[in-house]
């Protein structure tokens, strides 16, 4: 039932109708409030700075995916250059690097000008003191992001990359990242993709997430441990002390609003750990696939539902 209810909410992340419904319902703002640190560049800079005085680090992702116009892709470049330069302005941008999504800056409509559009947004965090980590969409996007990733890093060697366990061909990919100076965030994977190309169950995907964080912890690049699964945080620190690395050669990854307690545990730990905070008008992609990782997150959805009508 899980699996199934998964599934419908992927497929309509995707769907324009169900789309215009969702985000037009009374209750969706309450709930995306939880997952969405706001609208604007103030509202970013604003979480960001309080999740900064609470010893955590932060990635700043700008909703907005799939996009089919240039103006829009143009925009979204554009939203990023004016973020960087008010956390650089805020003193911010030693804790707090960018998460972009290709997709949002037309990596569908014209290779060569997401790599652009990337490259600026690269020069800017540059310009800020900090870092770009490329989010990684679905299957069919891998090569087209890896091969954006590379052009990157001739320039800008610390721009991230981000593989998803469940896919098969992740091991591999891991041991092509694992080098040293290589940012790689490991994630599970929040996609609908089909057997062909991804484990199918959560107990073959958590088993290709140990296989590929061993490999990243193995390796000389730096991992970045993005899963709130406590079993999984307990694996990395197991993988850590084995593999002889010290704290500040790794790091944890949270998304805003998911188990903030663990985040705070493990920072006053003496942990690095990031937040992954969204922040945006285009919140309706992000929060299906929020919904889709757990039924009480549907659950929760529909009792706001049913205390609104
Ligand atoms: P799992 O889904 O098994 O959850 C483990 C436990 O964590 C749950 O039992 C629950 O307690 C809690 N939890 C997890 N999700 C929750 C939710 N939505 N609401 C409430 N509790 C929740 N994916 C991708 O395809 N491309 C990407 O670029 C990224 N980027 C990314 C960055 C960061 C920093 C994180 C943490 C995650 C991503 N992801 C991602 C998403 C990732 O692939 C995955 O879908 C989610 O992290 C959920 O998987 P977990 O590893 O947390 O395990």
């Amino acid at each position: 039932m899980t699996d199934v209810l998964r599934a419908a909410l992927l497929t309509a992340s995707r769907n324009e109708t169900v789309r215009r419904i969702v985000e037009n319902a009374p209750v969706s703002r309450s709930v995306v409030r939880r997952f969405v640190a706001g609208t604007s560049v103030d509202d970013a800079v604003r979480a960001t700075a309080g999740l900064v005085r609470e010893g955590l680090t932060v990635s700043l992702d700008r909703l907005g995916e799939d996009t089919t116009e240039v103006g829009h892709a143009d925009a979204t470049t554009k939203a990023y250059v004016t973020v960087l330069g008010a956390l650089a302005e805020r003193e911010l941008s030693t804790r707090a690097e960018v998460s972009v999504k290709l997709s949002a800056v037309g990596q569908a409509l014209d290779e060569s000008m997401a790599l652009d559009n990337a490259r600026a947004i690269c020069e800017a965090a540059a310009a800020a003191g900090t870092t770009v980590t490329l989010d990684m969409e679905d299957h069919t996007t891998t090569d087209s992001t890896l091969g954006i990733l590379r052009e990157l890093r001739t320039d800008f060697p610390w721009v991230g990359a981000v593989l998803q366990a469940y896919l098969h061909r992740t091991e591999a990919d891991c041991r092509d990242l694992a080098t040293a100076g290589s940012r790689v965030r490991l994630c599970k994977g929040a996609y609908k993709e089909p057997p062909g190309v991804a484990f199918q169950s959560r107990l073959d995907v958590d088993k290709s997430y140990v296989r590929c964080l061993r490999v990243l912890m193995e390796g000389a690049g730096y991992p970045m441990v993005a899963t709130h699964d406590p079993r999984l945080v307990r694996i990395a620190c197991t993988l850590v002390d084995r593999t002889d690395r010290a704290k500040g050669s790794y790091e944890f990854q949270m998304l805003y609003g998911i188990r903030p307690q663990e985040q705070r545990r493990l920072a006053e730990d003496g942990e690095t750990v990031r937040v992954y905070v969204p922040y945006g008008d285009e919140w309706y992609g992000y929060l299906m696939r929020r919904l889709a990782e757990r039924p009480a997150n549907v659950v929760f959805f529909l009792r706001a539902l049913a205390t609104t009508t």
